[in-house]
């Protein structure tokens, strides 16, 4: 390390707040498909794609054109929702002509967190009901109302009194889906519940949910910050199941690596935060020119380069491998997901924090689940070539044996 990368990394921990105590420190060179490089001459494979943001890979060409082309215009104008940004009209119609018929509005945020932020609010005022319903082991973000809503208390209690009225209800259990009742303005879910170590809910369970909801007048938001975008082998995780929720929320692989979210749903529903008040869902930067074009871009080259698919043909050949791991041998005891969306579960959290040291010591970045620390997220980028996913693998299998 050079004494002014050495100077840096004093910086970085004194002037950068942190947030957790074990950083991992990587000084970033420049990205480039699934490879990260570092200032000192070292490449890193990058399984987690930035935790599901580059579904397209780092720096995709047509992004970069894009976000130039785009700066060459214009960067912020104005608040949300007054002028025409040609940038934000051509992603919501795209966004909008593959999302079902119900799903025809959008409202762009600038992450994960405000789109829920926004949909509970929007549950909120347009059912004029209280309650909220979430599911034990859910992540949805960490502003105040996303982080009422997210099903682990370790992560509620330092901020409480959060917002009132939320009950979790296990993931995954149809047996106690009666429990939404008419005082329920929404209950938010994620198809596949991402930090809360990859799971996939049994094939009734999400039906059951819609059925319940709709007979009670209670809105479905499903969170696909994660799941959306390709990630895990369909364009949304919905199409798995083939659920219309009432509303759904987009982050992460959304903007091709820059900031942005969203919240769609009906037109009808959408239109409430313009009248009583006028003006009462608003946001300066939410939907930033940029980082819409840059979504567009990349929402062509998942859909043109058919991504979906591949990462439901590579996510196969990776499971496949990954499970021929489990035994006596190694420490592994399960792996699931579906299409890149994949957790490969070690027997405890110490051999799953071994697994991350030493594939990252062979160049390859991994990690685990923000709520299940013995869940290794695999998450590489979509478009990860043959040779790539190869030399994943096999860092992998060295590092278990
Ligand atoms: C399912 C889900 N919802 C919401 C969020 C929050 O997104 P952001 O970090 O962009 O606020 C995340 C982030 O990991 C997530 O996984």
């Amino acid at each position: 390390m050079t004494p002014t990368e050495k100077s840096r990394q004093q910086d970085f921990l004194r002037a950068v707040c942190q947030t957790s105590p074990y950083p991992m420190g990587l000084e970033i060179a420049h990205a480039k498909g699934s490879y990260l490089y570092t200032k000192d001459g070292l490449r890193y494979l990058d399984f987690i794609s930035g935790i599901g943001v580059a579904n397209i890979g780092h720096r995709h060409p047509d992004v970069i054109a894009a976000i130039k082309a785009q700066v060459d215009k214009h960067l912020h104008v104005m608040v949300y929702g007054e002028y025409i940004q040609e940038a934000q009209v051509d992603l919501a119609v795209k966004l909008t002509s593959l999302l079902p018929d119900a799903l025809d509005q959008v409202y762009f945020t600038n992450s994960g967190t405000e789109a829920n932020e926004g949909a509970l609010k929007l549950a909120k005022k347009f059912t004029g009901r209280k309650r909220l319903i979430a599911f034990e082991g859910s992540f949805h973000g960490d502003t105040h109302g996303s982080c009422s809503v997210t099903g682990r208390e370790i992560y509620r209690k330092p901020f409480e009194p959060l917002l009132p009225g939320v009950t979790f209800l296990p993931f995954n259990q149809v047996e106690r889906l009666n429990e939404i009742d008419e005082q329920v303005a929404a209950v938010i879910v994620e198809p596949i519940q991402g930090e809360g170590g990859i799971l996939v809910p049994n094939q009734d369970f999400l039906s059951a949910l819609r059925a319940r909801c709709t007979a009670v007048g209670t809105l479905l938001i499903f969170d696909e910050a994660q799941t959306g975008f390709g990630r895990t082998g369909r364009l949304f995780a919905m199409e798995h199941w083939d659920i219309v929720p009432d509303i759904v929320t987009l982050a992460k692989g959304m903007g091709g690596g820059m900031p942005l979210g969203a919240f769609v749903g009906n037109r009808t529903l959408m239109s409430t935060f313009s009248v009583d008040p006028p003006l009462s869902h608003v946001t300066t930067f939410g939907g930033h020119p940029v980082s819409c074009a840059a979504g567009l871009a990349s929402l062509n080259v998942i859909v043109n380069e058919n991504l979906s698919q591949q990462a439901e043909t590579t996510g196969t050949l990776i499971r496949e491998r990954l499970k021929s791991f489990i035994g006596e041998k190694t420490e592994v005891c399960e792996v699931r997901g579906k299409g890149m969306m994949i957790g490969l579960v070690l027997s405890n959290s110490e051999a799953a924090a071994r697994l991350v040291k030493r594939t990252f010591e062979k160049g390859l970045i991994l990690g685990w689940t923000l709520h299940t620390d013995c869940v290794i997220r695999v998450m590489p980028p979509l478009n990860l070539s043959e040779v790539e996913m190869l030399e994943g693998l096999k860092a992998i299998e060295e590092a278990l044996g």
